[in-house]
Order: C-alpha cells, then sequence, then structure tokens
C-alpha cells in the first residue's frame, strides 16, 4: 500500500493510538485485496462497539481497573488491536446499523433484560462517539443518501447492493472491522467497486415476462443472484414501476441467492443509460432469459420450504418497510383482527416508526392484532413467537434465511397472500 503523508501519520501514531491500530487494520486488509492505496471515505455504516453476551464475556478478562468496557471491545474486536485504546469521537457521517433487539418491544422478540442492557450500553457509546444510530438495514431511508460517485464503506449486503446500483455511491461488502477502522481514519482500500474498470456488467438478464410488483421484483432479483452470483448482471425488458421499495426488494433478493452487490438495468440505474454504457469495455459472460417458466421456478425454489398450510407467523419488513408498505398493509387489514393463531410482526427503520406513529398506523396495526417492530428483525435478532412453526413472508430474502436460522417452514408471497394468511391463519397463495 501507498500510504499519503496524512496516512503515514496516522500509522505513526501521531493521531493517536486508535487511529493508528485502525489505519494498520486496514493496510494489512488492503494489503491482502491486493489494493495499492486507500480512497478517502465520511459515509459510513457499520456496527461500531456492539456487544452481545459473548462478546462481553469474551473480553471481560481485559476490562482492566478504569478502563471503559466498550473501548476494550472496539480495541481489540473491532479494530483487531494488540493494546485497549482510548477511542476518539468519530468525525463524518458514520451510521449505526440493524442490531439485534428492539428497545421498546423487547419482550415480544423474547429478549432478556440483560441482552437489553447490553444493547443500550453499546448503543450509548457509539452515540457519544458522534455515530448516528439509525438502527436498520434501509440507512438510505432514514436520512443517509450518499450522492453518485461517492465512496462509501458500508456493511449490510442490502444495503450495499442499494448503494451500488440505486444511488450510485461507491460500496464493497465491508465488515465490522473494516467500517470500525474507517470511522477513525476516514480511509477505506481502493479495490473492487470504488474503481471505475470493476462497476461494469458481466451478465446479461432478458426479462422477457412482465416484472411490476414488488413479489416480482423479488423473485427477479433471487433469479438474478442465482444465475451470476458474485458477478454484475445487467437487465433489460418487461421491468416495470422501477421505485425505491421495488428495488430495495430486488437487490436484497439478489444478495442473498448471490453475493450480488451492483446490477445494472438499463434506462433505469443511473450507470446503465444504454446497454453499451452498463457493459462499457467488458465482454458479456452469458446471457440468461427470464420468462414465464424462469419465474415460476423461482417461485417454486423459494417454496421448496413450506409443507402446512397452517401458518401460525407472518413477518414482513425486510428489508425494513417504508412508510408506503405500512400504509398499504394498514390499508389491507382494515378494521379486521388477524387470526387467534397467528401472530404478525413488521420490521421498520426508528424513523419510519417515529413516522408510522405520527400518522396511527403502529397503533392501527397493534388493533389488529400486529405489532410494527424496528432495530431489526426475525433473521438478525434470531427471533420468532414461542412455538411458531410456519412463517409466511413477501421477502425473498428473508425466505432464503428464515428457515435455516430458525428451524420453521416459509412460504413466499405478495403482502396481500401474507396479510391474507395472517387474517385467516392458512396459506391459501397459488403460484403466479
Ligand atoms: Fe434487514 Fe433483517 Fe432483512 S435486518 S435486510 S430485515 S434480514
Amino acid at each position: 500500500m501507498k500510504l499519503n503523508d496524512e496516512e503515514q501519520a496516522m500509522l505513526d501514531g501521531r493521531r493517536g493510538e486508535a487511529c493508528r491500530m485502525a489505519l494498520a487494520l486496514l493496510v494489512r486488509y488492503g494489503e491482502a485485496l491486493g489494493a495499492e492505496r486507500f480512497v478517502d471515505v465520511v459515509n459510513i455504516a457499520g456496527v461500531p462497539a456492539s456487544a452481545n453476551k459473548f462478546v462481553k464475556e469474551y473480553f471481560r478478562p481485559y476490562y482492566q481497573s478504569g478502563r471503559d468496557e466498550y473501548d476494550v471491545i472496539f480495541s481489540l474486536y473491532d479494530l483487531d488491536g494488540e493494546a485497549v485504546a482510548e477511542v476518539p469521537r468519530i468525525a463524518g457521517n458514520a451510521c449505526h446499523l440493524q442490531g439485534g433487539i428492539d428497545p421498546e418491544n423487547w419482550e415480544t422478540l423474547g429478549a432478556t433484560p440483560e441482552s437489553l442492557q447490553l444493547s443500550e450500553a453499546s448503543e450509548a457509546y457509539a452515540r457519544e462517539h458522534g455515530v448516528r444510530i439509525l438502527k436498520t438495514c434501509t440507512p438510505y431511508l432514514a436520512g443517509n443518501i450518499p450522492r453518485r460517485g461517492e465512496h462509501c464503506a458500508w456493511m449490510e449486503s442490502s444495503a450495499v447492493v442499494y448503494c451500488n446500483s440505486v444511488l450510485g455511491a461507491r460500496t464493497n461488502t465491508e465488515g465490522r472491522e473494516s467500517t470500525s477502522a474507517a470511522m477513525l481514519t476516514g480511509k477505506i482500500p481502493d479495490f473492487g467497486l470504488h474503481r471505475d474498470e470493476n462497476r461494469f456488467g458481466t451478465h446479461l438478464i432478458q426479462v422477457e415476462v412482465e416484472v411490476a410488483d414488488i413479489m416480482d421484483w423479488g423473485m427477479l432479483g433471487y433469479f438474478a443472484g442465482d444465475r451470476v452470483q458474485e458477478h454484475v448482471p445487467v437487465l433489460t425488458g418487461r421491468i416495470g414501476n422501477a421505485d425505491l421499495l421495488r428495488h430495495k426488494h430486488f437487490g436484497a433478493a439478489a444478495a442473498s441467492s448471490g453475493g450480488v452487490e451492483l446490477y445494472h438495468m438499463v434506462g433505469i440505474t443511473p450507470e446503465a443509460d444504454t446497454l453499451e454504457t452498463a457493459f462499457g469495455q467488458r465482454r458479456t459472460q452469458e446471457i440468461f432469459r427470464y420468462g414465464p417458466g424462469e419465474r415460476r421456478q423461482t417461485w417454486e425454489m423459494l417454496n421448496a420450504n413450506g409443507r402446512s398450510t397452517e401458518v401460525d407467523f407472518v413477518m414482513l419488513g425486510c428489508p425494513h418497510y417504508t412508510l408506503e408498505q405500512i400504509e398499504e398493509v394498514v390499508a389491507m387489514l382494515g378494521d379486521r383482527r388477524i387470526s387467534g393463531n397467528c401472530r404478525l410482526w413488521i420490521f421498520t427503520s426508528r424513523a419510519v416508526r417515529a413516522i408510522a406513529d405520527g400518522k396511527g398506523y403502529t397503533e392501527a396495526i397493534r388493533r389488529a392484532g400486529g405489532v410494527l417492530l424496528t432495530d431489526t428483525c426475525s433473521a438478525i435478532g434470531q427471533a420468532i413467537p414461542p412455538g411458531a412453526r410456519v412463517a409466511a413472508l413477501d421477502s425473498a430474502k428473508q425466505t432464503h434465511y428464515l428457515p435455516a436460522f430458525m428451524g420453521i417452514e416459509a412460504w413466499f408471497g405478495s403482502t396481500r397472500d401474507c396479510i391474507n394468511a395472517a387474517l385467516s391463519g392458512r396459506w391459501n397463495a397459488s403460484p403466479p
């Protein structure tokens, strides 16, 4: 890695021990990746100093009298440092992504007072150090919107793919260590999607069946990720209603069945005015067709795990629901109550929840027997209602993960399919 004067000063310890350890970690990381330099980043999304019971216990022997335990966790875990340093205030636009617990509805999630206390303590530490506590996988819905071309350092695969593809900003899928180190140094290795040559498309997907509603966008994303894995798909054809929340579902799905961090949709996304712009100097490695057969196969793949039609859990909000989605659910519920055999959990960010509260949506969901939760989700928080066996989901990403994480059956369908399941306690949706 070639370091400039500012970076060398950090590595020499002239900005303190924590910055030195942070830059040393990023140098090791950059060298492992084959990067030659850093890019400057001010927009960083991570989970600095977050701690669960295991992390706290693991580092307990290192807590020395007078040492802040979160300085210990940040230094030794986040920065992989060799000593405990006092962590300075973070400059720039750093935000905290989702956590594992809703501080208001922690009992609903089955959390313990101890885990609530841990979550609140690490959140307070991050806040005191200048991190914005957004606690969501959709920071772009909660006020963090980088500009086109801006270098960022973001964790969370669904946010990364949105950042690159929809906003045209630039980030790789970073980890806890690199984002925490970037928060102190404002640096991240210049590799992968920070570089022009890696942002061109690799595979073409011709969409030959109409893709317009959210469920269809999720299925198309799941198909795209499954086909291209970690490459860059370019999509053309019958793609309609290309709004923010459809991209949210497409990208999250593509990053689950594959490792898609960037996609282009010709005439839709910012780096794909034309097919030629999207592919640039690269040649198409492979062409895939997405027609009625592929759509049906994708639906079957997502529903391979559903057996019993007796649904006892409906989970919505992966990625975290937009206000518009909450509004739609409230309208679908109307004055009705959900089945006594079913639970309805809807996840969103604190920012969206605050607006939903003001508009009476949180209360309307509660009256119907459901709950609007924040900060986490069933997969990340590893939380489902006690005894739940069969879930209904409108997110391809959550359908991909939840059965594996929690050992339950899952059905995938439209939001209306899921609300119908919540009201009746039965899955009654047919393939598209
Ligand atoms: Fe978000 Fe959980 Fe899905 S934190 S993207 S809702 S897996």
